[in-house]
């Protein structure tokens, strides 16, 4: 299975590095200027540590990378964290940027796309973007911690999302203790 990870400019790029070292797949990342920028305030994480976790890797301006055409076969793509202005984009066809053309490539084929937003609190337009992207089949795991695992961590919080993330992707995963 090859997975496009996108990891856009919103807080909580842990959210998008986590879901990396779990996943079990070809991965393809695209991560924002903006999401560089994050990565280095939150984290002690280099940009390039990062990279070293996906197979391949394309700058968010190679418009000319395979994943830009919806001939390149590729599964699934997650935008994770997705800020609302990549959501913004994709809801309104406005692919300016690598991340934001691959995602109109899964739309398009009709390939499966998740976003996981995370901004708190949200405007009506932020909503309307997401129920419009929502309506097409995309899934929005928005960055929301379930605390019925009663998380001890934040590890543990990131964790219970990205299992989430894995449960829309179908790999099977004990990322947090499911309600049962
Ligand atoms: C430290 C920091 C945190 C941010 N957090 C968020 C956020 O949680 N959600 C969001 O939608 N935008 C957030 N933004 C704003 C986006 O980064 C900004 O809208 C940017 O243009 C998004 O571009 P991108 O989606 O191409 O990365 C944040 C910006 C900074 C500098």
């Amino acid at each position: 299975m090859k997975i496009v990870i996108g990891i856009s400019g919103a807080s909580g790029v842990i959210y998008g590095v986590s879901l990396m070292k779990a996943l079990e797949a070809d991965i393809v990342l695209v991560m924002s200027k903006t999401a560089k920028d994050i990565l280095r305030y939150e984290t002690d994480l280099a940009v390039e540590s990062v990279y070293q976790l996906a197979d391949e890797v394309f700058e968010d301006e190679d418009m000319f990378a395979p994943i830009a055409s919806g001939s390149n076969r590729f599964d699934a793509m997650v935008i994770v964290p997705c800020s609302e202005s990549t959501v913004a984009k994709i809801a309104n066809g406005i692919s300016d940027t690598l991340m934001t053309r691959a995602a109109a490539v899964c739309l398009k084929e009709h390939r499966h796309l998740v976003l996981v937003p995370r901004e708190t609190p949200v405007s009506a337009i932020m909503l309307e973007n997401e129920l419009k992207v929502a309506r097409l089949g995309v899934a929005i795991v928005p960055a929301s911690p379930g605390f019925y695992p009663k998380p001890k961590t934040v590890q543990e919080m990131v964790d219970f999302v990205v299992g989430r993330i894995l449960d829309q992707l179908g790999q099977p995963n004990e990322m947090f203790d499911r309600w049962s």
